[in-house]
């Protein structure tokens, strides 16, 4: 197996960048070329990095020294993109939501095992460290028994962010709203903290923007730990509020804020050392994005993929928010 693995961009928008810069941090990684359905924005984002741009995606995928592929396309592309990739024989880094029907996700664990290939499904914020200390104190049952595991992601989009997109907002290319789009990043680390859960009801509407899928919506879930749980998601919330995730039980109760622990409490003390740090302002900017955490599960990646490391994010765990998202959809 190689020491480094070339990589492949595909979709050379906002959220490229961050893996571009993600790859270049790596010395596992190295970036060797880039393809979008508009050669232009292809051939300026390759010229930025130095690299190739591929006139389109087939000549990337038909070209041998390219090992894995990023696929930052819009959402309602991403199955088929990484159906191609995985065929073609590339390993696959798959931006949110896995693709946008869990039919889709299914697919895709099926050609993985058919190919040997290994797909991870972008997760970012399960590599934040208080993200794991406090899935290891559920684990641990620190909180007693659990009556809530709630989910608050109030965030706000402007207009123009819809307007001047082809595919947010659009059912087709971005799945649904609020909660396919953004909420889908709490949703992922509610039930990797908490979790498996079931929906109990749920409404979604779109109070605010013109557009085609939900800008706020609420669901109430039934967790396989015994608690309830609340979830509401928008982006319709001006200013736009800091993603909250609560779990409360009889002997304590803890408040993540964005990826950063605010409250820690079990027992009656605060576990809590100092200040946990400052939070991302994604709450109302969708370009503040960090490549640092894109970094550490690209590097987990090429370490399964050398056969030194589990792969920690597979089809599997990206499956499990696109279909409690599914269920609250149907409802
Ligand atoms: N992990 C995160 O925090 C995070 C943040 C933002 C976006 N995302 C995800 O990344 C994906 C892309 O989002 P973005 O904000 O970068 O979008 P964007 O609109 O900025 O970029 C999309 C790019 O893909 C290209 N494209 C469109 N259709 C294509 C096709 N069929 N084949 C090849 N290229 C195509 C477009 O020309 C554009 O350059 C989405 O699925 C989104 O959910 C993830």
């Amino acid at each position: 197996m190689k020491s480094v693995l070339n990589f492949g961009i595909l979709g050379c928008g906002m959220i490229a960048d961050v893996h571009a810069k993600a790859i270049l941090s790596l010395d596992n990684a190295n970036l060797y070329g880039v393809a979008d359905n508009n050669l232009a924005y292809a051939e300026k984002f390759a010229e930025k990095y130095g690299v190739k741009a591929y006139s389109n995606y087939e000549q990337m995928l038909a070209d041998g020294d390219v090992d894995a592929v990023c696929i930052c396309t819009p959402s309602g592309f991403h199955a088929q993109n990484a159906i191609c990739a995985l065929n073609a024989g590339k390993n696959v880094v798959l931006e949110k939501p896995m693709a946008i029907t869990y039919a889709d996700t299914q697919k895709l664990i099926d050609i993985c095992k058919k190919t040997d290939k290994k797909l991870t499904v972008i997760s970012q914020l399960r590599f934040s460290k208080d993200v794991n200390k406090l899935k290891k104190l559920v684990e641990e049952k620190a909180f007693g028994s659990l009556a809530f595991c709630n989910l608050y992601m109030k965030y706000w989009r402007s207009a123009e962010y819809y307007s001047s997109s082809e595919w947010k907002g659009t059912l087709a290319f971005d799945g649904g709203g609020a909660l396919m789009n953004q909420g889908i990043h709490g949703v992922d680390l509610l039930l990797y903290i908490a979790g498996n859960a079931n929906v109990l009801g749920a409404k979604k509407q779109t109070v605010y923007h013109n557009i085609e899928v939900e800008d706020s919506v609420a669901a109430l879930l039934q967790f396989d730990n015994g608690a309830i749980g609340t979830v509401e998601a928008a982006t319709c919330t001006y200013p736009g509020f800091e993603r909250k995730i609560e779990i409360l039980g009889s002997n304590g109760c803890a408040v993540l804020c964005e990826d950063k622990l605010e409250k820690l409490i079990v027992g009656g003390q605060s576990l809590l050392e100092g200040d946990s740090g400052t939070v991302a302002a994604t709450a109302s900017n969708p370009a503040a994005v960090e490549y640092e955490n894109h970094a550490m599960q690209i590097d987990n990646f090429i370490k399964a993929i050398q056969g030194d490391e589990k792969l920690l994010i597979d089809g599997f765990e990206g499956q499990r928010a696109v279909k409690l998202i599914e269920e609250i959809y149907s409802f």
